[in-house]
């Protein structure tokens, strides 16, 4: 049984053995009190050994955090307060010692920028080890809307000769060695192991383009990668995406999805991670729980990008960035409209094609396109997403002017040839969601092993 199961139990004097980490040890005449901390919740379970244990002098008195144990005890009511058991031990075996003078984590409070020279250990904190139980539970919860809405999962590729957002930001994969001069000849590539340059997948939305144009509703949820030198805290180098794909789905039904979907992770959340959330609303963002209570209850509000402009140019702001029709939004300007405009959640569509990538829908302005993000308080973009072009005349046009080869992408004009349906999907990304949702405020303290620029070593 794990902590989290025996704190919800009844104490019934029953022997029962746990294995875990110390977090404190505190002694008192013949007795030591032992918090003990296994993973599996926020909460520790109290541990007494008393000195007529056979290693207590020797072992059980030297104990210290980080230690690993197994305890054997008799699980009773506790008279401490804010408990309900204790586990009065019969036997202690220590697995591992965690040397006081160096073990970097201490009783005290750690700051997220120290914790992140530790990533390796980090995970032990009482904050880490709530934000990784809430991405697991998110993550089942993503797997577990899908499967209720009659999605079929995908696996789409890591390794990918298409580069969905025609950003250049494609990392390559190869085989060659670099580091041999001679290796660098015409036609590199062509030498390569694919036979043409590859690289890591900066999204699976092309991909789950060609299963949604078989099987009707995909999704594909997976690690994506990006080499963008953007240094900010919400960009990461490798991060998860999910991305569904419907048939027969336009824009609006496309951004009733999104909205669906992000409630519902939400109240899994608040309903299966009460615990791990209370840290949160207590530590890291006051708040916290309102804030996520109204996402659930209010509408999204929804404006036109160019609705958004004359928000933001109205405003009369000093922003850093320009604020002029065809311009991207810039973070201080999807902040300013959820956190002053709009307090809350906010659906932008229709944004100039100019700033938008190759396969979305071209509306009949010949401007704009049928995008959409949704951006939310203190995140900004959480969501991007579009109608897809399925004309093939308008697509291969579009992909001429922006001088994608036809013929890199023959495949995926090819389903535009062969049964082309309306169809439309969208990215959340994932870590900006866990970031929301704990109110962390750096994307590196929401993932295990963060990927930044210059920064991908100590794990
Ligand atoms: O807006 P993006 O670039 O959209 C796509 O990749 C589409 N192919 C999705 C689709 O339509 N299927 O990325 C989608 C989301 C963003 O809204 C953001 O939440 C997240 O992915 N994202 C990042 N998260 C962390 N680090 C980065 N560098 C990110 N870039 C995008
Ligand atoms: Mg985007």
């Amino acid at each position: 049984m794990n902590i989290a199961k025996i704190l919800q139990s009844q104490p019934d004097n029953g022997l029962i053995t746990i294995k875990g980490w110390v977090k404190t040890r505190r002694d008192s005449k013949k007795i030591s009190f032992i918090e003990v901390n296994d993973g599996s919740c926020l909460a520790n379970l109290q541990v007494i050994a008393e000195d007529i244990l056979p290693n207590y002098e020797e072992q059980i008195q030297h104990l210290s955090a980080g230690c690993s144990i197994k305890v054997t005890g008799h699980l009773t009511s506790s008279p401490a307060k804010g408990q309900n058991v204790e586990l009065h031990a019969t036997a202690i075996k220590i697995y591992g010692w965690a040397p006081p003078e160096d073990y970097p984590l201490q009783k005290k409070r750690h700051s997220f920028e120290f914790l992140r020279t530790i990533p390796h250990l980090r995970p032990r904190t009482n904050s880490l080890g709530a934000m990784t139980r809430i991405r697991s539970k998110l993550s089942f919860a993503v797997h577990h809307f899908f499967n209720q809405h009659d999605f079929v999962q995908v696996h789409t590729p890591i390794i990918t000769t298409s580069d969905c957002e025609g950003a250049g930001e494609m990392f390559t994969v190869t085989a060659l060695d670099l580091t041999k001069p001679e290796t660098i000849k015409e036609g590199l590539f062509h030498h390569d192991f694919f036979g043409r340059q590859a690289g890591l997948t900066v999204s699976g939305q092309l991909e789950a383009e060609a299963y949604a144009l078989a099987l009707g509703k995909v999704y594909t949820f997976g690690p994506t990668f990006r080499a963008e030198n953007s240094n900010t805290s919400r960009h990461l180098a490798e991060f998860w995406m999910i991305e569904p794909e419907m048939a027969f789905c336009d824009l609006t039904q496309n951004i009733t999805m999104a909205e669906q979907l992000l409630k519902s992770l939400i109240s899994y959340v608040i309903t299966n991670c009460a615990k791990d959330l209370e840290l949160f609303n207590r530590f890291i963002e006051k708040g916290l729980s309102d804030k996520l209570e109204n996402i659930i209850k209010n509408d999204f509000d929804r404006i036109t990008y160019s609705e958004a402009i004359t928000e933001l140019t109205k405003s009369g702001r000093p922003f850093n960035f320009p604020v002029e029709w065809g311009a991207d939004l810039q973070s201080e300007h999807e902040r300013f409209l959820t956190e002053e405009v709009f307090n809350g959640p906010l659906v932008v569509t229709d944004y100039p094609k100019t700033i938008k990538p190759f396969y979305m829908r071209q509306n009949d302005d010949h401007k704009t396109v049928a995008a959409m993000d949704i951006l939310f308080p203190g995140i900004g973009e959480i969501v991007g997403g579009s109608q897809r072009e399925e004309r093939y005349e308008q697509l291969a046009v579009r992909m001429d002017e922006m001088k994608i080869n036809r013929e890199d992408y023959k495949w995926y004009l090819d389903l535009r040839r062969y049964g082309s349906a309306p169809h439309a999907g969208f990215g959340l990304g994932f870590e900006r969601l866990v970031q929301f949702v704990t109110g962390i405020s750096n994307i590196r303290d929401v993932i295990p092993f963060p990927r930044t620029p210059r920064s991908a070593a100590g794990d």
